[in-house]
């Protein structure tokens, strides 16, 4: 048994891993997260409060991180501002986040002696071609395209030098697209889902083509805990479970399971410097901790996941109204 402290678990993948954690081990969490506006206290509604307790703040604060870090076994750090299209706009405060934010814990562990495990993206790499056979590897050079990632990529290295020059006992994990409950409808999976059953079409960006690795999130948990509990200290570990499509394919999935016709959607502004595909060769992770996905069946997936938004539209309609303005200020 840990005691874990979880940041950023009010967020998507952060709240459906503490999930995970309560269901799958017996290790006690601390969620720090600042709730901003993708963090909700809603998403961790139900579990046991002898396991879980919600500290809201900032990951940036250094008093109450070092705090925090002092009380427990092991860090998780997924707390940080996501969105590539909030990125391209307003960068600031992606560089406090993910950048000052992943400073300041380093700092605390360093201090405390403390296991961290780096929640970290494949957009650190830049992007593929549409056609190549190639995917990323735990050596492909980082090649960051947007302010958000170029962030993502600065908080790694920051995890590696604190590796290698203070002995802090880090690993990383660079994942590819998660899909599933829980996640904010500005994200271009559930934006669609809940677009169709607000009775808007879809918004396909450019023409389409571009290929995200889609995991569900659920797989990315299961792996996160195995690299925390079994991985090595100072590695890197790519997470993915073979999912490529194109945004096309997924829109017109979409579509097809809420039964409305293909061509149904529009066709809007593409994204300044938008990557064109991500793929992760998940080798490592597999053959050195026997990790496997769980949730492989993508069509599956997504007809769980529709039917979550269906389900809980108490949890996402405060978001859909605003998130809507953001998009149609920009032609998206
Ligand atoms: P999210 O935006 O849904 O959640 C982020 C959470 O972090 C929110 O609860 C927010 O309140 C909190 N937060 C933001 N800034 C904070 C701060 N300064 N202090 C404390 N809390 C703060 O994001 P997500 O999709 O759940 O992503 C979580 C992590 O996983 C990120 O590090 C992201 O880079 C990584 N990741 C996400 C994906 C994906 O597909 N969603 C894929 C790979 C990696
Ligand atoms: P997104 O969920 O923002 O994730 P990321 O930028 O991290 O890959 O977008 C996934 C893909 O979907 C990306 O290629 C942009 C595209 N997209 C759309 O086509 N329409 C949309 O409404 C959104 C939000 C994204």
């Amino acid at each position: 048994m840990m005691r874990l402290l979880v940041t950023g678990g009010a967020g998507f993948v952060g709240a459906n891993f503490v999930r995970h954690v309560i269901e799958h081990s017996d290790h006690e969490v601390a969620v720090l997260d600042a709730l901003t506006y993708a963090g909700h206290r809603a998403s961790l509604a139900g579990l046991p409060a002898d396991r879980v307790r919600f500290v809201h703040g900032d990951v940036a604060d250094a008093r109450l991180v070092d705090g925090l870090v002092g009380d427990c076994d092991a860090v998780v750090h997924f707390a940080a501002e996501s969105h590539n299209d909030r990125s391209l706009r307003d960068p600031r405060i992606f560089l406090h986040s993910n950048v000052v934010g992943t400073f300041t814990l380093l700092e605390a562990v360093r201090r405390h002696n403390t296991r961290l495990h780096h929640i970290s993206t494949d957009e650190v790499y830049g992007d593929l071609e549409l056609d190549s056979p190639e995917r990323f590897t735990e050596t492909t050079a980082y090649n960051p395209s947007s302010p958000y990632s170029s962030t993502k990529a600065g908080s790694d290295m920051l995890v590696r030098a604190w590796c290698r020059s203070f002995g802090v006992r880090a690993t990383i994990s660079n994942c590819s697209n998660n899909y599933g409950p829980y996640q904010h409808v500005e994200k271009f999976i559930p934006r669609q889902i809940t677009n169709v059953l607000r009775g808007l079409r879809p918004k396909l960006y450019g023409g389409g083509r571009n290929v995200r690795d889609w995991i569900h999130v659920e797989d990315h948990s299961s792996a996160v805990l195995a690299i925390l509990e079994t991985g090595r200290p100072g590695q890197t570990y790519l997470i993915g479970a073979d999912g490529e499509c194109s945004n096309r394919e997924v829109v017109e999935l979409v579509l097809a399971l809420m039964g409305r016709p293909a061509q149904a959607y529009d066709q809007v502004a593409d994204r300044p410097g938008h990557d064109q595909r991500y793929a992760i060769d998940a080798t490592k992770l597999r053959t050195e901790l026997g990790w496997r996905p769980r949730f492989g069946d993508f069509e599956r997936g997504l007809a769980s996941t529709i039917d979550w938004y269906r389900t809980h539209e108490a949890w996402w309609a405060p978001s859909k109204e605003d998130t809507e303005a953001f998009y149609a200020k920009h032609g998206q």
